[in-house]
Parts: C-alpha cells; sequence; structure tokens
C-alpha cells in the first residue's frame, strides 16, 4: 500500500529542534526543558541533578513493561551515576483510575521524593503528573477532576517532573492534563493545570522499538487525531496549526512503516516527533469531537484511547466539515502532502483517514460494542467533557445520539 522509502531529506533531530525553537518563539505551554532523539535516555541522570541530587527520584513505569524491558534497571543506574536514589513505582495497569492514583498519592507523600519521573506511555505519564500535582497539595484527585468532584484547583506547583515517552503519539509528556478514569462511577475526566506539563520532556524514539504493532496503531491514530483536530478546534492558533501540518505531512508513511516493521527506528523517531507536536497542538489549542466521544467511549465501555479516536475521526470529520471548510481541507492536504488543496480534497483526505485506519486493523464503526439505545443515549451525556467544547459544531447530547445511530 504505501511506498517502503523513509524520508531521508532532513534529520528528524533537526527538525524538532527547529519545531522546539518555533515553540519557544510562539510562546506555546511546554516543558521547561525539551530533550529529543535516540538513545538521549543516557542524559537522564544529568536531567535529575537540578532537581534531585543526594535526594530521591520516584520513577513510575508501568505495571510489567519496564522491569520486562530492562528500563527500570537502566534508569535506576543513570540516576545512581548522579547520586539520585530511585523509588520504582510499578503500579500503573492501562489506563489510571482514580484508585490507582490515590495509591501513588499515598506512596509519594510517604517518600517524600523531591522528583517525580514518569518512564512509560501515556497513561503512565499522566499518572505521574497527577502524582506529582497531589504530593504538594491537600486532598483527592477527584477533588481536582473536571466535572468531578469540588472543583478545587492546585493551590501549591506539583514536584518536578520528568517525562519520558515509551510509544509514539498521545504527546502526554508536552500536556497539561492527566486523563483519569472511573469504571465504577463511569467518568473519564481531566486533571488540568498549566503548571501540570512536564518540567522536562525527554523523548526517545528507540524506547519504542518493539512495541506491538496494535499499540502503534492506536497511538499514531490518537497523535493524526489530535494534529487534525487541533487544526479545527474553535481554540485553534496559526501557529499551532503549522506545527500540526508538519506532522499531519509525515505521518501516514512513518505509522505505516512503523506498524509493519518493529525494528524500523527512522519511522519510530518520525513517530516520535509526530507525538511531540501532537501534544503541544492539544496543549495549546484543544480537541474537537472525536476526543469527546472517545472519552466516553472510554468511560462507560473501557474501548483504547487511540482505537476509539481512529473509528470515530472520518465520522466526526465528516460532520464538521461543512463549519470548518478551510482548516480542514489545510489540514487534508498536508496529510496526503499535496502541495495545493483542491476541490476534492477533503472527500480523498477523509477516504485516506478511512484506508489508514483499514491497514492499521481498526473497526469500521463501533457496532462491535453492540450499544442498546441506553447506552448511546449514556455515552453522548458522556461524551460532554472539555474535547468538545472546541469542536467547530456546538453539540448538545441529543445531537451527539443522532451522530451516533448509525456507527452503533
Ligand atoms: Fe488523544
Amino acid at each position: 500500500m504505501f511506498n517502503r522509502r523513509i524520508m531521508k531529506e532532513t534529520r528528524i533531530e533537526d527538525k524538532a529542534y527547529q519545531a522546539i525553537e518555533d515553540i519557544r518563539s510562539n510562546d506555546l505551554l511546554a516543558p521547561k526543558t525539551i530533550v529529543f532523539g535516540s538513545h538521549k535516555l543516557r542524559e537522564l541522570g544529568e536531567l535529575s541533578l537540578p532537581y534531585a541530587r543526594r535526594s530521591r527520584a520516584m520513577v513510575i513505569m508501568g505495571a510489567r513493561s519496564a522491569r520486562k524491558s530492562g528500563l527500570s534497571d537502566r534508569i535506576e543506574l543513570l540516576l545512581k551515576r548522579y547520586v539520585v536514589e530511585m523509588i520504582p513505582y510499578y503500579g500503573v495497569r492501562r489506563e489510571p483510575t482514580s484508585d490507582m492514583v490515590a495509591d501513588g498519592v499515598a506512596r509519594a507523600r510517604e517518600m517524600q521524593p523531591s522528583l517525580i519521573i514518569g518512564a512509560g506511555g501515556g497513561s503512565v505519564i499522566d499518572f505521574a503528573k497527577a502524582v506529582a500535582a497531589l504530593a504538594t497539595n491537600e486532598g483527592g484527585v477527584e477533588d481536582y477532576l473536571e466535572g468531578v468532584g469540588r472543583g478545587l484547583a492546585l493551590k501549591k506547583d506539583p514536584l518536578p517532573m520528568i517525562a519520558v515517552p515509551t510509544n509514539a503519539g498521545t504527546g502526554a509528556e508536552m500536556t497539561k492534563n492527566a486523563v483519569i478514569c472511573s469504571p465504577a462511577k463511569g467518568y473519564k475526566k481531566s486533571m488540568r493545570d498549566e503548571r501540570m506539563i512536564p518540567t522536562v520532556a525527554l523523548i526517545d524514539p528507540e524506547l519504542s522499538l518493539h512495541l506491538p504493532s496494535h499499540v502503534v496503531a492506536c497511538g499514531g491514530m490518537d497523535a493524526v487525531t489530535q494534529l487534525i483536530e487541533s487544526c479545527i478546534s474553535r481554540k485553534r492558533t496559526p501557529e499551532t496549526s503549522k506545527l500540526a501540518r508538519d506532522g499531519l505531512r509525515n505521518v501516514q508513511l512513518a505509522l505505516s512503516v512503523a506498524y509493519e516493521d518493529a525494528d524500523n527506528l527512522m519511522a519510530r523517531e518520525r513517530l516520535g516527533y509526530i507525538g511531540m507536536l501532537s501534544g503541544v497542538c492539544l496543549a495549546n489549542s484543544g480537541l474537537a469531537m472525536a476526543h469527546g466521544v472517545a472519552a466516553g467511549l472510554g468511560a462507560l465501555f473501557d474501548v483504547p484511547h487511540g482505537l476509539a479516536c481512529g473509528i470515530l475521526l472520518p465520522y466526526t470529520l465528516r460532520y464538521n466539515r461543512d463549519a470548518c471548510e478551510t482548516e480542514l481541507k489545510d489540514a487534508l492536504a498536508a496529510f496526503m502532502n499535496q502541495v495545493t488543496p483542491n476541490a476534492t480534497t477533503i472527500d480523498d483526505g477523509i477516504a485516506a483517514v478511512e484506508s489508514l485506519g483499514r491497514w492499521l486493523q481498526i473497526p469500521p464503526n463501533l457496532k462491535y460494542l453492540r450499544l442498546s439505545g441506553g447506552d448511546v443515549e449514556r455515552l453522548a451525556e458522556a461524551s460532554m467533557g472539555s474535547s468538545m467544547s472546541g469542536n467547530p459544531i456546538e453539540m448538545t447530547p441529543p445531537m451527539i445520539a443522532d451522530f451516533l445511530k448509525p456507527l452503533t
């Protein structure tokens, strides 16, 4: 389906540092320090030094993956070299729940680290952001979650935090929110504060080698959705749309190669760059309806985030097209590497998104969930989170339920 040629015209590290310059010159919200490049993990000890010398760093990792891959041992050695003691924490399984966060926060309050490191996928990094914030503030996570508890704001700055993503797509290393769910209570909401942006993002694409193909597919479709939705969001800015379009120009080829070939470092580097862009775009411009409904699907029916985005995106783009024609045309032209958009760009672009989804074995709709009419109504209510507020068309639960009927 895709040409296997990998783009060699520009070193990806050069592109990443050019984007970081653009982020700084446009005053976009982003980590204070961003380090990008394969094998950069070796700089972790030095990067920790200003925050944890002769002190403790709580290192949050996936339940099984970090020990199995040897990442946990590597991090411990890197920190030890700079006289930083590692407190390992392996309590993150899948997407973080409020109960899991409560356990992590109790551990942090007990051990009193001066630095939090989150090394793993988007779930691990979101978990680490929440722990870093609650380690210095009173109360539990639900007190701070949007639309769930008392709606408290953080009184104190979070602990310094270093994000080390081991997959590509979510961009959690660049964002100001932590997505937390409760399957028992049926919510999936964000804890959000600009001070929750990681202090340091250490993006080493080499860490994403050998990820299973379905994880690459979900992370990649999350990135595609974040890039396109940040271009059409009502909160969009010209600066973030420019960054998003560069990510879109690179994503089809990089994702299709990375999906097929687990050892292809150049493709993983491209995805690391694309994930970084998608994170900074969503943090500064918000998202739209695919992310709104994906939050509801995750909260109520345990659908993985990237999978939900991949299923929904073509449908939400068709639904919104008349309300954001110019922006959508530009975004989809970038996605197809068209120099100039033309009269069929939107139709062709949405078809190309569908085609990529088929290639990545993303289900074509939500029918496999066998939702009842009542389920659809509950899903519509649960989809009215912060992402939905950026949608080009202002949505209500009955409108979302109508939109969902043909998909379910
Ligand atoms: Fe996302």
